[in-house]
This record gives C-alpha cells, sequence and structure tokens, in this order.
C-alpha cells in the first residue's frame, strides 16, 4: 500500500499529525526510528514566521537530513500572508503544505481560523487557490466532519469538493465535528462519503491507536492513508505495528519495559538538546505520562518523574527504578 501526494510517495500510508506543543525535532525523530515515513512539524502560526520570531526559526523550524519528508501545516485566514508565509518554508525544504480547518480551540475560532474556515467557505476556497497556485510543493487541507454535531452543519462533503476544486492535493479529515473536539464516536461513514467524492487522496483521522484500529478506518472508509496523533503519544512503536498489522494481521508483541526506558531516555536527550535543560523536561513531562502507562507501578514512576528537574536525576530514577532483576 503506498499513499501519493502529487509527487510524493508515502509507504506505508501512515502520517505523523502536526501535534502542538509536541510534535518537534526530537518527537519526529524518535518516531522515524520506528518507521514514521512522514512528519508533521509542530504547526506554525503565520504571525510568528513574518514577525521572525527567533524561537520559531531557531527551534521550532529545526529539522535534519533524516527528518524527511516533512510538511508544515499552517493556521490564518488571510490568503496573502498564509502564501508569504508558506514561500518560506518551500526554501527551507519542506515537502508539503497543509492548511488547518481543524483546530477547534476557543480562541483559534475567535480569530476566525481553524475550523471556522469549515464556515467561511468563500475564504477556505480563497486560501487555497492562492497557495496551489503560488507554491511548487502540494497543497493540502486538515479538515472536521463538520462545525456542529447538528446534522445541517456537518458540511465535509462540501468543503472537501471546494478543497480539491481550488487546487489541494490531500484531504485530510479528523471523524468528528469542532463542537465534539476530540469527544464522541469517529464518523466513518462521513469520511467515506468524503472518499468517494473526490479524486485526491483523502487521509483519515480519529482514535488511530494501534494495528486493528488502523485497519478498521481503512477498511470502513475505503481511505488512502490514516493520520497518527493520540496513539504515538509516548509509543513510537505505533509506527512499527500498524505496519506490521496491515502486512500480516498480526500483532507485535509491546515493547519491554528496557526498549521503553531506553527510548524514553533518549528522547529526553533530545528534546534537552533541542530546547534547553528547563523546557525539555517540561515537555517531557506529558510524554512520560504516555511511556509509561498500562503497567503494575507505572503510577509511582509517573509521579517521581514529575517532582525531577534535571536530566542527570531522571535518568538515575529510571536506571535504578526500572533495573531488571
Ligand atoms: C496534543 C495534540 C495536538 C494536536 N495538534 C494538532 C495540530 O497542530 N494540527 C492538527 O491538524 N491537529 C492536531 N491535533 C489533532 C489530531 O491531528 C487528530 O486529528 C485528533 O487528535 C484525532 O486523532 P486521534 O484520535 O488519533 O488522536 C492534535 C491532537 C493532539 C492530541
Amino acid at each position: 500500500m503506498m499513499l501519493e501526494i502529487g509527487k510524493l510517495k508515502i509507504d506505508p500510508p501512515v502520517i505523523l499529525s502536526s501535534l502542538s506543543g509536541i510534535s518537534d525535532l526530537a518527537f519526529r525523530t524518535i518516531s522515524r526510528r520506528f518507521g514514521c515515513p512522514f512528519a508533521f512539524y509542530e504547526m506554525f502560526d503565520y504571525n510568528s514566521i513574518l514577525r521572525k520570531n527567533k524561537r520559531t526559526f531557531e527551534i521550532q523550524m529545526k529539522t535534519n537530513d533524516t527528518d524527511k519528508p516533512l510538511g508544515a501545516q499552517l493556521l490564518g485566514n488571510d490568503p496573502e500572508a498564509l502564501l508569504e508565509t508558506a514561500l518560506v518554508l518551500q526554501e527551507k525544504g519542506i515537502d508539503l503544505i497543509d492548511i488547518n480547518s481543524a483546530c477547534p480551540v476557543k480562541k483559534v475560532l475567535k480569530r476566525k481560523c481553524g475550523a471556522y474556515l469549515l464556515k467561511d467557505t468563500h475564504v477556505f476556497g480563497l486560501i487555497i487557490k492562492k497557495l496551489a497556485n503560488g507554491l511548487r510543493i502540494p497543497v493540502s487541507v486538515k479538515i472536521r466532519t463538520g462545525s456542529y454535531t447538528a446534522n445541517k452543519s456537518i458540511n465535509a462533503l462540501e468543503v472537501s469538493k471546494i478543497a480539491e476544486g481550488s487546487g489541494a492535493k490531500a484531504i485530510f479529515i479528523h471523524g468528528r465535528t469542532a463542537e465534539q473536539k476530540y469527544n464522541g464516536q469517529v464518523s466513518y461513514e462521513t469520511i467515506s462519503a468524503v472518499k468517494k467524492a473526490v479524486k485526491i487522496p483523502v487521509i483519515a483521522s480519529g482514535d488511530i491507536f494501534s494495528g486493528p484500529s488502523a485497519k478498521k478506518m481503512f477498511d470502513e472508509t475505503g481511505c488512502d492513508g490514516i493520520l497518527v496523533a493520540r496513539g504515538a503519544l509516548g509509543n513510537p512503536w505505533i509506527f512499527s505495528e500498524i505496519k506490521h498489522y496491515l502486512e500480516k494481521g498480526t500483532v507485535l508483541p509491546p515493547p519491554t519495559m528496557e526498549e521503553i526506558k531506553n527510548v524514553s531516555i533518549d528522547h529526553l536527550k533530545m528534546s534537552v538538546e533541542l530546547h534547553d535543560e528547563r523546557i525539555g523536561i517540561y515537555r517531557m513531562r506529558k510524554l512520560f505520562c504516555r511511556y509509561f502507562s498500562n503497567f503494575p507501578g507505572a503510577k509511582h514512576i509517573r509521579t517521581e518523574l514529575t517532582k525531577l528537574t534535571t536530566v542527570k536525576d531522571i535518568m538515575d530514577f529510571l536506571i535504578y527504578e526500572l533495573m531488571l532483576p
């Protein structure tokens, strides 16, 4: 199975989502180690690029030769400014630009960005047209099934056709409304209807936490690819698990405690190198909670880890606490 977006070939057809506050170079490097074939930067707000924010350029934009292919998702509603931003990223060698039309956060909706664009389909179309005409690299959109759960605002079909007609080369769709945020059932029916309504690839998102749930998404919707989000938090093994399950139909054994310890320590070191010790550890705290879950004694490990403030203390704790008999 292979996903093709313009000239990009993604095999297996599994993509790591843009994850705000999470998908930095350290996170992407760990995900790629386990076979993630395409990853996104953390979402860029165009203001931070156009105003040449130092942190955005020196840390958020940091990448390397093995961190490829790589996509960038943009938040905004001004076609001109979005194109200007996308051109900066295209110059840096990015492979795909995605327009966020899915973020349900109140302050984003207030700025008429993110999922607000599902209601303002005129501006939505203008943005895609502007970028599709102005860039060499493919442009995609990330949408939800609609704004509200009431039937008349489930407009993913209409929005997808506008995206395709305006020049988008792929559609990412989270199978929930903006109102649902991350709760409630994923609508496989809506994703399936979108897949039937457009010719460009449809990449489906929602509750992909394992090989079987990945397969279910393909089977239920006929989608061309899937987007992994929460399932990758503290669980980079999900990429090898999904690949194995799609190919062989069997579930790989979970990682051993030794593997979890080693990978999480590598992740911590990269996070601290990218940011600094304070921010690197702060960002890792929520991921440690995911790395260390679902086994006896995990709660104690998580509680202790939130108290430690240096890499040395965290490593000493993990090595001592998880010492194999
Ligand atoms: C911590 C976190 C950050 C996210 N950041 C973004 C983002 O920047 N852009 C985006 O399009 N979606 C973002 N999402 C949404 C995911 O792409 C995805 O659509 C959603 O989580 C549903 O998939 P899941 O059930 O597999 O997590 C984020 C989700 C989480 C949990």
